[in-house]
Parts: structure tokens; sequence; C-alpha cells
């Protein structure tokens, strides 16, 4: 039995020994590869008056300047076609308005240096503020509505109304943009991508080069990580490298550079939102009504999607019964903000639970106790017409961290720590994750393998989904294996190529293994269904290579195509109703935390975990998946500060966090000291895959446990009852900043 085993990472020993490939590496490995550099404008917003690629073919080894003249299609790279490849109007600081291709790295970029360009600077939109001020949205408005929210406030005694900005986030994956682009003797385009989303890369690829799909091919080794970040954004790279592929015959890479990739690739949307919220006496919700306005930067991009997501989570685990909830996308000269872990719902959830945070107090309720108390039961649903399946399971997380983690006890000593410590001030706070699992957009809920079996019994299997680190080629192992009822050492993956299966979903939405596990065993499931008939006939001793053998012979068909769609969802984009999810992941976190009152500097110091994964298919993947989720929201929510730079000077727009010197990721020593994680029990997923479910996003919100847990903390400098407003990312600044308001 495969599934459920603790497995390592399927390229764990690969990924550890240095050994795995990446698309770069087949790049460097290419006889006369070129080289690719872009030109990246030097402002927020400007017209190109001028552009004269003449000067770079004087540098030595530059080969090829591309620019708009190339290209032989459409100049765009964006499926909402908004997003011209080499523009004549700069969007943003850092985009690039002409690449440059060289026999060497330095003589591409030497190159792109010399290409001589003219621009008109143009006023520009910096931040959300400015853009809402300057009334510059882009793309649809929805509002999401249950219920009569008036009704809803004329039946609440308190009615609290506050703003809530939230920052966006670098993915800062460790493998950035790659893409590698060769043209055969037939024309035909293969294109290495590091990408979430081959299918989509190949379109916007056969849109630039002006050909059809089947034209292109498409395959993804392995990602160095993604995190959405290359659902999206990898196809204007695959295009440049395509395009420089087709007009030199020549092998192209296109590699960024950190930098490059930090100020040209999109990040995690930041929002602004205000809400009026309203509750009864008992501190139950009644009403809420927000307005969440993300900055989407220049494009559209996911911006829309990512928009329905955040909506569809402002109720987090809560049921309020009159809501409206308005969403609209800025337009503001930034890089094209994008997906990136949890799409939406994060920033959504974190609209809330600012919201609870801040308000408890002020309904004289400990923020556990008020959380608690509003929590879904069995027959509610939530804002958007989906009833709230299995409720009680998070019930029984709340619960067991309640429990597992000592809460009451840890919460006496705090108070007893606190008072005799006037400068260091301890804080715990619990927090609940309601994520939805599927694509909003119903149609992307489907998925498809190709599993070959050989003559010699051993195994191939393709799907499409892609593999970035968390572990997804690793449960589709397991899944064949235990299908086909064979040790896993019979089964090999193959990388994903759009040759393979076609039309395939972005891996995303952590809908990976439940849609591409489901095909995979469809495919192995029609397999053994053929054989059945030569099994018979060999009788149960005969063992899986004998019968393949004879089913060889007897010429039954030996490999399959599998296919899966998810049944039952349904999603009205227009009136924000339907349901749209297949399920619930849940989870429930406790974090403790200290906090310095001279610096605002803090320690996390244990945090307990009960996440709901089904029934897991591979536990040491979803263990990584829960501890580096919850890490990289805790990063999220506290150190990582995005700053572009909105002076009035030259510098306007330039992104100021462009490297790890000057962005602070959480390493090794922001992880907790005592981090204790377990999976929810009697937790059988039916309908998915062996019984299981999603994880790849659900576990970064639990990183709001920290989050509040400094808030108790910088309360506890105040006042007894005081509201504690905590700017987010709460950085140490931000948490001294904080101490000293309530400090008064
Ligand atoms: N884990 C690793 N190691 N690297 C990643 O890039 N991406 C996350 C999550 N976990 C990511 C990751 C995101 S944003 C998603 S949507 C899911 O993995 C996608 O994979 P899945 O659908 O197979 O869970
Ligand atoms: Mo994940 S943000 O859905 O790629």
């Amino acid at each position: 039995m495969s599934v459920g085993e603790a497995r390592h990472h399927e390229a764990a020993a690969l990924h550890v020994t240095g050994r795995a490939l990446y698309t770069d590496d087949l790049a460097l490995r290419a006889p006369g590869v070129l080289h690719a550099h872009p030109v990246q404008a030097p402002h927020a917003h400007a017209r190109v008056t001028r552009l004269d690629p003449a000067p770079a073919y004087r540098i030595e080894g530059v080969v090829r300047v591309l620019t708009a003249a190339d290209v032989p299609g459409v100049n765009d790279s964006g499926t909402k076609h908004d997003e011209p490849l080499f523009p004549d109007e700069v969007m943003f600081h850092g985009q690039s308005v002409a690449w440059v291709l060289g026999e060497t790295f330095e003589a591409a970029r030497l190159g792109a240096l010399a290409v001589a360009v003219d621009y008109e600077p143009l006023p520009s939109l910096v931040t959300v503020a400015d853009a809402i001020a300057a009334d510059s949205f882009q793309g649809a408005r929805p509002t999401m509505e249950r219920g009569d929210v008036e009704a809803g406030f004329a039946r609440s005694t308190r009615v609290f109304e506050g703003v809530t900005e939230l920052a966006g986030q670098e993915h800062f994956y460790l493998e950035t943009h790659a893409s590698f682009a060769q043209v055969d003797d037939d024309g035909q385009v293969n294109v290495s991508c590091s990408t979430q989303h081959p299918t989509e890369t190949q379109e916007i690829v056969a849109h630039v080069l002006g050909i059809a799909s089947h034209q292109v091919s498409v395959q993804c080794l392995r990602m160095g990580g993604g995190f959405g970040g290359k659902e999206m954004q990898p196809h204007g790279y695959a295009a440049v490298a395509a395009l420089g592929a087709t007009l030199t015959g020549r092998p192209v890479r296109v590699r960024l550079t950190r930098q490059q990739d930090m100020t040209m690739s999109g990040k995690r949307h930041g929002f602004h939102a205000t809400w009026r919220i309203g509750f009864d006496d008992d501190g139950r919700l009644q009403a809420l009504d927000a307005t969440l306005t993300s900055d989407g930067g220049w494009s559209l991009d996911l911006s829309e999607p990512v928009l329905s997501r955040a909506l569809c989570h402002v109720d987090n685990a809560y049921w309020i019964p009159h809501v409206r909830v308005a969403g609209r996308v800025a337009r503001t000269h930034t890089t094209s903000q994008t997906a990136f872990r949890g799409f939406g719902g994060p920033q959504g959830m974190l609209v809330i639970e600012d919201a609870l945070g801040r308000c408890a107090p002020l309904l004289g309720l400990a923020p556990e106790e008020l959380r608690r108390r509003n929590f879904y039961v069995e027959g509610q649903a939530t804002p958007y017409g989906q009833p709230v399946r299995h409720p009680e399971r998070l019930d029984r997380a709340w619960q067991q961290v309640l429990d597992t983690g000592e809460y009451a006890v840890r919460r006496k000593e705090i108070e007893r720590h606190n008072t005799g410590s006037p400068h260091a001030k301890r804080g715990l706070a619990i927090t609940p994750v309601k994520f939805g699992i599927s694509f909003n957009f119903t149609s992307f809920n489907q998925a498809g393998a190709l599993v070959h079996v050989y003559k010699d019994g051993s195994v191939l299997i393709n799907h499409g989904g892609t593999e970035m680190g968390q572990g997804l080629h690793t449960k589709m192992l397991q899944v064949a294996a235990t299908a086909l009822g064979l040790p896993i050492e019979r089964v090999r993956l193959a990388p994903t190529r759009t040759d393979k299966v076609p039309n395939t979903s972005a891996t995303a939405a952590s809908s990976g293994a439940d849609l591409n596990g489901a095909a995979v065993k469809d495919a192995c499931d029609q397999i053994l269904a053929r054989l059945v008939p030569v099994r018979d006939r060999l009788g149960a001793e005969a063992g899986w290579d004998e019968v393949v053998r004879t089913a060889y012979l007897d010429r039954i068909q030996l490999w399959a195509a599998g296919f899966y769609r998810t049944e039952g969802l349904s999603w009205d984009a227009t009136t924000m109703t339907g349901h749209p999810f297949k399920y619930f992941a849940y989870g429930v976190a406790a974090a403790e935390v200290e906090v310095d009152g001279f610096t605002g500097a803090y320690v996390v110091r244990r945090v307990d975990i009960v996440h709901d994964v089904g029934d897991s298919l591979s536990p040491l993947v979803d263990l990584g998946q829960v501890e580096g989720g919850f890490l990289q929201g805790v990063g999220w929510l506290t150190l990582e500060d995005l700053r572009w730079d909105s002076s009035d000077g030259p510098a306007r727009g330039r992104l100021a966090t462009q490297s790890a010197s000057t962005y602070k990721l959480p390493s090794l020593s922001e992880l907790p000291a005592d981090l204790r994680v377990a999976f929810l029990e009697r937790a059988t997923e039916d309908g998915v895959v062996y019984g299981s479910k999603a994880v790849g996003e659900p576990p970064l919100m639990l990183a709001f446990s920290v989050r509040e847990a400094l808030r108790d903390a910088v309360a506890a400098f105040g006042p007894p009852g005081v509201s504690v407003e905590l700017a987010s990312p709460a950085t140490p600044e931000a948490v001294w900043w904080a101490i000293e308001r309530v400090r008064g």
C-alpha cells in the first residue's frame, strides 16, 4: 500500500545533491544557446518616443535585439490582452521594452544597456490610495450580498467601523523565472519553462508567434518553487525565448536574475479595505458591510479571480447573516500583481480576522471566545450560498488545539509573566481557517493523465499537473502504485508536457492532487478493467508481469488516457453565488509570542497546529506543506515589507525592496522554537481521490494566529481592554508603533 505511506519527496535525493534538473539546466547544456537580457525602463509611467537598437549591435557578442516590430503574431503576453510584450507605453518601473540576445549573458547585458531609448515621462499612481483617489480601477467590480445588511445593522447593538490595509508579498521562489526555447527544422517550437500552467504558456507562445497550438509544445521538468507566481507570469518570458529562437534559429534562454525577477514579476496583491461590522449583545455577528480594493498593478492578470476568492473568504469560519462585500481592482503603475498561495483568500480572511481582533476588547470578550461563538454550524451556508459541510471538523480541530496546546493553562502563565515583566510581554491567540477547494471558475476543474504499461510490466505516468516542490509527483506515483497494486518502484513519472496531456489547467488552487490524482486513477482503472479477463484466465497465482505479457499477446491495450472533472460545482460570477467549492479544508493554530517593549522585536515561542488533510495521500509531504505554508504566511504577515518609491523624485515607482538584503524573508531563525503539527483524525473526505484533501494553500492562513498573538502581546503594554491596531506586515517597527499607541 503506497497511498497514506510517509515517503520522502520523490526527488528529495536529487534536490539535496544538486542533481535535479531545472529548466535552465537544459538551456545551459544546449550548444550555441543565446542568452537574453531585458531593456528595463527607468520610469513608472512613460511613453517610449524612440527605441534605437543600433548601438547595441556595436557591442561584441550581441546577436539580435528583439522589439515589437519582430512579433509575427500578437504583441501581447496576457490572457486579457492588456499586456503588450514590447510596449510603447511603459506602465511600471522596470518594465522591459526590448530584449537583447547575446552569445554570452554579459554581451546581452551590455547590449541592453546600449539600446537607445527615449521616454516621455507621464504622471503615475504608485499606491492603492493614489489609485482610489484618482478613481483608477480595472476589470469587474463584483458585489457579494446576502440578507439585508441595513436590517442587520439595525438589529446590532454594537457597530464598529474600520480600515484595514495589508501589504502584498514577493514570491521569492528559489528558482527565478526561466524559459528555454528551440525550434526544430520542421518548425516545431519546443519550450521548456518554469510554469505552473504549461497549456497557457503554450497558448501565449502560439499567439505571439502567430501559429497554432499544435506547433508549440511546452514542458515543465519541475520548478524551484512557484507559489502562484508562475501561474500566469511565465508566459511572456517563454514568448521572448520562443521569438528569439524563431528569429535566430538558435536555442534561446531567458533566466531572470533575482533583481530582474523582483522588479519585473507580479506579487501578492496588497489590499485596502473599509468595513462596518455589527454584533448583538452576545457578540454574535449580525452584519458586515465591506469594500475591498486590491492593488492589481498595471494589468489585470489574475486580479479578477483573486478578488473573487477574497470576497469568498471574507467570512472565513464565521456565520454572518447579513453581508455585503464589494470588490474592485485598482490600477497602479507597479508590477502586475498575481496569484500567490491562497489566491486572495488570505487577504479576504485577514479583513475579518483584523476586525474581530480589534472588536473583541470593545465587546468585552476574549478574542478566542468571540471567534468561537461565531463559527458556522451544520445547516448554515456561506454568503455566496454554498452549504458549509462538516463544520464540526473545525470544532474538533479547535478543541484539540486548546487541549493539547494547554491553552487555558498557558493563558494564566502568560498573565502571570506579563504582570511581572514590564518590558517584555507575551501574547497568545488561536485562529481558525476554512478554505474552499476548487477553482472558482468551474471549467478549470478538469484534468487529464496518460498511463503506459510496458510489456515488461513497468509503468510510466504523465499527468497535467506540474511539480513545484509541493510533492504532487510523489502523490501521483503513490496513487498509480496503489491503483495498480504495484510497488512504487515499478512506476516512473515523466515530466509534464503539453504534447502528452493537452488542455490542462494551472497547477493551482491546491487542487493538483485532487484533479490529477483522480485522472491518474481513472487511467489505471481502465487498464485494470481490461486486464480482468486475462487475470481470470490465468488464475490467482499469476503475477502482474505475467498478466501484462499475456495481455499484450492478446492484443489488449496496455495504456490509457484518464480524465476527471469535479462534479457538482457551479459559480455565477455576475451574482457572486453558487457552489464553487468541492469542499472546505479546515485548520486551527494557536501561537505564543514574546514582544520586546523597547524595540518591538519579537519571537514566536510556540505554535500548535491541527490541520485537516482528509486521509493524507502522503503524510510527510503534507507535513512539509503545513509547515512551509504556515511559515510563508508568517513571513507575509510579520516580516516581508514590500516598498515602492512613492516620492516625486526620479526613482518614483521603483521597487525599493529588490533583493534579499532589503526584503526580509522568514528563515530558520523565525521558525517557532516549538512547532507542533497534527493532522485532524477521522476526516475522510468522500468523493475525492482516496479520501484526501488538498493541502497546498490552506496552512498559510494558520499564520493569522501569530499576528493575533502579537496583537495580544501589544495589548499587554496598555490599559486593560485596549483595542490594538496593528499594521500588516506586523514588522518589529510596526509592532513598536502599535505599542506606542496603546501606551498612549
Ligand atoms: N509548495 C512548494 N514547496 N512550492 C510551491 O511553489 N506552491 C503552493 C502550494 N505549495 C508551492 C507549494 C501553491 S500556491 C499551490 S496552489 C499549491 O502548492 C499547488 O500545488 P497542488 O495543487 O499540487 O497542491
Ligand atoms: Mo496557487 S496561488 O493557486 O498557484
